[in-house]
């Protein structure tokens, strides 16, 4: 399927008819000639091809960091993308300026992206600290400078605008007075207005019915594992299909959209009301880009055994809402999964949403994960937790684990184990030894069998000293 594209290029409205499949990086170097952005790994890891991505949302422009060698370009379809080269004035910008004289650059490949992150940080939040600021360059990688030249770049650059941000109302005419970004910005919002205007018939498509070709959420498996093929067949958008994203309580459930990201997981009021923990748990997903743009749905039918929001909403026992274009039926995600990468999903269906029960008052959730690298690594095994007590009596217990099957597992004989039981470091143990049984770990890159066996007790446990201190006593179980 192509067809046309328009959306604005930094400065310039441009129309394209490229295969919506192709990515956007390779668009802006080989097509559009703009080669400040970098291509580095091609894998979502090293951030040089960092863009900004606006758009409006409920009238208001609303931006993202997102790698671009992952972005399709059918998704930039009436929005703004920002280049290095967008972001670039006659002179040096301020953070350009800070960069060279803080010494955060040397052979200056990463340096484009590091720049299009930080002034992104700026233009996406309303109040600046520098440790935040710092950290929405968690996608970048430098292998010159050592970082500390880029961290200072960041400290002193929030430090200025900190003071001008309280007393400003327009964020845009902050940052364009103090030359972070371009004056043309001050004309983007009402550019996209009228682009939306005059080429609406161009991205209403609510076709559903699209088997034999690529369907594409945020990219970041697809785009990396596929890329190739994926120029060469049919990509369905899930941008362009009726996929809701969003979270919102209803009739006692909490209903998430499939195109849901994970930041948007992570900055949800709603998902911090219940779990508390969210940001924490989130901020061992991937990097700032990639959670911008991955999505829920694309988590889960995915299916990788390890991964993280699956593992979280295994143990929610949370619903799967499945739609195709002539009907809708919900299962259960611990029921999705039949064998390696094999789902209960027939070709044409698509999920829409994930919903499960608001926890009650005496339920209590908990996440773990091991890497090999605390952040911006993928598990070597993970687990989830919910309980429903009763004083020290267990009511429902849901447990998820990830890294040691072939598929994500709900441990099912496990928490069957555990109902009605009274919380105990005794019936933790005994209850390890049947999560043993249910289990079947390789050895691979990310430990040997052994090790995940041991890994899992490991985060078993850690569930229940972490929400039970006063009944567990670790000694005991060591
Ligand atoms: C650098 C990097 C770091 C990562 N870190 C993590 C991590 O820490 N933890 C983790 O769990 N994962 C991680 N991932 C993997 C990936 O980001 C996630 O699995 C993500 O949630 C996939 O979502 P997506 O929208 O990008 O999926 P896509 O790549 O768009 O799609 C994945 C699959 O889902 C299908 N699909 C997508 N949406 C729907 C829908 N609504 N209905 C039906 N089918 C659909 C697609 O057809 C495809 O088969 C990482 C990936 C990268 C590149
Ligand atoms: S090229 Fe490395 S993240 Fe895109
Ligand atoms: S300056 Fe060389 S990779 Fe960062």
């Amino acid at each position: 399927m192509k067809r046309r594209l328009n959306f604005i290029l930094n400065k310039n409205e441009v129309e394209t008819s490229q295969h919506p499949g192709m990515s956007l990086l390779d668009y802006l170097r080989q097509e559009a000639n703009l080669t400040g952005t970098k291509e580095g790994c091609k894998e979502g890891d090293c951030g040089t091809c960092t863009v900004l991505i606006g758009e409006l949302i409920k009238d208001k422009l609303q931006y993202k960091s997102v790698n671009s060698c992952l972005l399709p370009i059918g998704d930039v379809n009436q929005k703004h993308i920002v280049t290095i080269e967008g972001l670039n004035r006659e002179e040096l910008t301020p953070i350009q300026t800070e960069m060279v004289d803080e010494g955060g650059t040397q052979c200056g490949f990463c340096t484009p992206g590091f720049v299009v992150s930080l002034s992104g940080y700026y233009l996406i939040n309303d109040d600046y600290n520098t440790e935040d600021a710092i950290d929405s360059m968690n996608g970048n990688i430098c292998r010159c400078t050592g970082y500390a030249g880029i961290k200072r770049t960041a400290n002193k650059i929030t430090q200025r605008l900190k003071i001008l941000a309280k007393n400003n109302h327009s964020k845009i005419e902050l940052l364009v007075g103090e030359k972070i970004l371009p004056e043309y910005f001050l004309d983007v919002k009402e550019k996209l207005n009228s682009l939306i205007l005059q080429k609406k018939s161009n991205i209403t498509d609510d076709n559903l019915d699209f088997s034999n070709h690529f369907t594409i959420s945020g990219g970041t498996d697809l785009m990396v594992q596929k890329w190739e093929d994926i120029l060469k067949s049919d990509v369905s958008l899930i941008s362009d299909k009726n996929v809701i994203s969003g979270i919102k309580e209803e009739n006692s459930k909490i209903i998430i959209g499939g195109a849901t990201t994970a930041s948007e997981i992570e900055d949800s009021p709603i998902m911090a009301k219940y779990f508390p923990e969210i940001k924490e748990y989130l901020s061992l997903f991937g990097s700032l880009p990639i959670k911008n743009t991955a999505t829920v749905a694309g988590n889960i039918v995915n299916a990788s055994p390890i991964a993280d929001m699956t593992s979280i909403f295994l143990a929610l026992n949370s619903t799967l809402t499945l739609r195709n274009s002539n009907s809708s039926r919900e299962i259960l995600l611990k029921d999705f999964y039949k064998g390696y990468k094999t789902l209960d999903k027939k070709e044409n269906e698509l999920l829409t949403l994930i919903s499960f029960n608001i926890p009650k008052e005496n339920s209590f959730f908990n996440y773990e994960k091991v890497s090999k690298r605390k952040y911006l690594d993928i598990a070597s095994v993970n687990s989830s937790l919910f309980i429903d007590v009763d004083e020290d009596f267990i009511n429902e217990v849901n447990i998820s684990a990830g890294g040691v099957a072939p598929i994500p597992l709900y441990l099912k004989e496990t928490g069957k184990f555990l109902s009605s039981k009274k919380i105990s470091s005794a019936i933790i143990e005994e209850a390890s030894e049947i999560l043993q049984d249910e289990i079947s770990p390789i050895s691979d890159a990310r430990g040997t069998a052994e090790y995940k066996r041991l890994l899992l007790r490991q985060l078993f446990y850690a569930h229940f000293i972490k929400l039970f201190p006063k009944l567990i006593v670790i000694e005991e179980l060591v």
